[in-house]
C-alpha cells in the first residue's frame, strides 16, 4: 500500500534510510514536508518517496526501498504516486540527483522514465497526460 506518510512513520522511515545508507549524519529526521509517501507490507515501512513541490518542475529529494523488497516494483508505485501530486500541483517536470557513485539508482533511472541531463548524475523526467 503507497499512502502518505504521518508522524508515527518517523522512526520506520528513519530505519529504512538507514539501511539504504542514505541518512545525513547532520541532519535531523523529525519532520517530512508533504508530499512524502510510504510504502507498508504487513505494517512495516519499506518504502519511503519525497517530493520537493515546484514549478516549472518539481524534485526527488529521497528514495527508498528496503533491500528485500527491491526489485519487485514497489520503487516504480512510489514514483507514479509522487508524480500524480506533482501533476496536480502543475508541475511539467521532474528531477533528481544521483550520487556519482550509486550505479545502481543510475541504471534505474531510465527505467523510471528519468533521462541524464547536462552530461552529469541529474535526472529529469517530464510529466506528460498519463
Ligand atoms: C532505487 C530504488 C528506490 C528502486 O526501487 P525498486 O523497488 O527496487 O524499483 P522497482 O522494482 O520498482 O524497479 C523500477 C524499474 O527500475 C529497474 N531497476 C531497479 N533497480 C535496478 C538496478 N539496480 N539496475 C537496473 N535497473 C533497476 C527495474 O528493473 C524497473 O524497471 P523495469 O520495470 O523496466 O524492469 C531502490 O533500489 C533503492 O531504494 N535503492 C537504495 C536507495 C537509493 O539508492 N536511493 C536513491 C538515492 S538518489
Amino acid at each position: 500500500m503507497i499512502r502518505p506518510a504521518t508522524t508515527d512513520d518517523r522512526l520506520g522511515i528513519l530505519v529504512l534510510l538507514d539501511r539504504c545508507g542514505l541518512l545525513h549524519p547532520d541532519l535531523t529526521y523529525d519532520t517530512w514536508s508533504h508530499p512524502t509517501l510510504v510504502a507498508e507490507e504487513d505494517g512495516q515501512i519499506v518504502g519511503m518517496i519525497q517530493g520537493l513541490i515546484g514549478y516549472p518542475q518539481s524534485y526527488i529529494a529521497d528514495v527508498a526501498v528496503a533491500p528485500e523488497y527491491q526489485k519487485q516494483g514497489i520503487g516504480r508505485k512510489l514514483y507514479a504516486a509522487v508524480e500524480q501530486v506533482f501533476k496536480s500541483a502543475g508541475s511539467q517536470a521532474w528531477c533528481g540527483l544521483i550520487d556519482a557513485e550509486n550505479a545502481e539508482m543510475i541504471a534505474a533511472a531510465p527505467h523510471l522514465g528519468a533521462a541524464s541531463v547536462r552530461g552529469g548524475a541529474i535526472f529529469v523526467k517530464t510529466l506528460g497526460d498519463n
